[in-house]
Formats: C-alpha cells, sequence, structure tokens
C-alpha cells in the first residue's frame, strides 16, 4: 500500500520533468521508483542527465540507462527528486534513513528546485519522531559522541544516541563516515538544533533539510496531494 503511494508520488514528480534538465536524483525507495519511472522516459527519447545521491541511485539510473554526470561536470542542477523520513507542513526534512544525507544535501543544495516524494505517513506536525542521523568522521568517534549528546543536552533535549549498526560494525557511508542517530521525539527549534551540531568538530552533516525543499508530492488514500512551503 504504502509501496503504491510512493510509486504515486513518484509520478507526479515526472511531470515536473523536462527535455534538457539537469537532475539530482535521490536515494531510498521512493527515490527508487521515480528512477525507475524515469527510466521509460529516458529510453524513449527524454534528454536528461541525473547525478546520483548514493552509489545505490548510480546503479539503479544506470540500469535504466540514464545519462550520469558528477557535480564537477554540473555544479547547477535544475531539479532535485527525493524522498524524506519526515516533513513537517513549512516542508522541513529528516532525511538519512537510508544513510545518504550527505551527498542528498548537497545535490538538493545545488540545485534551482528540490522536490520531495513521500507517502503520507511521512507527514507529521513535530519533526523529531524519526531518529535525527547525524553523520560523523570516524575519527574520534567517542569524543565527537560526547560531544553531541552534551550539546543536546544543553539544548533540553534528554537523547538516546546509536550508532547505526552497532560498535561492531558500524555503518559506513558512501563517503566514509559513520551515522549517529539521535532520538528526540521532538525538534522545538530545528534551526538552532542545526546551526548547534554543525559546529562541533567530528559533525559532517546531520539529517534536518531545513528551506531547501520547494514543494512536495504526498500520497494518500485522497490522491496526491502538492504541498509548498
Ligand atoms: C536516504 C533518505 C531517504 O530519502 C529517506 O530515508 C526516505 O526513504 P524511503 O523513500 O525509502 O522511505 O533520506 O538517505
Amino acid at each position: 500500500m504504502s509501496d503504491q503511494m510512493k510509486a504515486k508520488a513518484a509520478a507526479a514528480a515526472l511531470e515536473e520533468v523536462k527535455g534538457g534538465m539537469r537532475l539530482g536524483l535521490g536515494t531510498g525507495s521512493t527515490a527508487e521508483h521515480f528512477v525507475r519511472l524515469l527510466g521509460p522516459r529516458v529510453r524513449a527519447g527524454l534528454d536528461v542527465v541525473g547525478v546520483p545521491t548514493s552509489e545505490r541511485t548510480a546503479a539503479l539510473a544506470r540500469s535504466e540507462g540514464i545519462r550520469l554526470a558528477t557535480l564537477e561536470e554540473l555544479p547547477e542542477l535544475d531539479l532535485t527528486v527525493d524522498g524524506a523520513d519526515e516533513l513537517d507542513s513549512e516542508l522541513a526534512l529528516i532525511k538519512g534513513g537510508g544513510g545518504a544525507l550527505l551527498r542528498e544535501k548537497i545535490v538538493a543544495s545545488a540545485s534551482a528546485r528540490m522536490i520531495v516524494i513521500a507517502d503520507a505517513s511521512k507527514k507529521v506536525e513535530t519533526l523529531g519522531a524519526f531518529p535525527l542521523p547525524i553523520e560523523v568522521v570516524p575519527f574520534g568517534l567517542g569524543a565527537t559522541r560526547r560531544a553531541i549528546a552534551k550539546v543536546l543536552e544543553e539544548l533540553g533535549y534528554t537523547p538516546r544516541l546509536s550508532l547505526r549498526g552497532g560498535d561492531a560494525s558500524p555503518y559506513v557511508t558512501d563517503g566514509h563516515h559513520h551515522i549517529l542517530d539521535a532520538d528526540l521525539r521532538q525538534i522545538g527549534a530545528p534551526r538552532a538544533l542545526s546551526d548547534a551540531l554543525l559546529r562541533i568538530p567530528g559533525v559532517v552533516e546531520h539529517g534536518l533539510f531545513l528551506g531547501l525543499a520547494a514543494a512536495a508530492y504526498i500520497a494518500g488514500d485522497a490522491g496526491v496531494e502538492k504541498v509548498e512551503p
């Protein structure tokens, strides 16, 4: 059911794709629907080039015959289409459940427009029920983890901070970093949290996407709703 919804949201976003566009290609099951729907259009002659946000998406896009480029070759993109783990009515997002948040944020930031595609279960009043992914460098992991916990406590959270994959085999991102997932329950002031996290040495990026999404296609029982902030 939810997978059908994801496909419907992806199909709605596909309508925004025009020939000649430079596209950011997101990561995750919803973004994969988009890439799978884009493939046949490309094979039918639609001329677009994609910049993938993960090795996984790159492999899928290649298998669909979508021409790929890097941000070195194409530093400015027209449109990025990507999923989200949570989105609020202002289109503030939590992303990174699939571990691709760093490349996703770089690609979205290089795009004139970012469109989110999601099923209605991702819509929330306040961000934070989904644990916030925080990407960190492996060096100094223990110290960085302590520093993050301290900052979160200073901001009034009682965080549960877990290393994705556990200590024995921590998850490794495409950029060779690790991810700490911070269960914060409710994020009252996302901008303040974002700023504080980015000041910690060892933190590479986090999954709060603020002011990046221009629109969202959200698929629910009543159809696909377009939301703009
Ligand atoms: C990957 C992401 C995904 O967009 C997010 O996790 C949503 O995934 P899905 O579409 O599978 O629900 O941020 O890093």
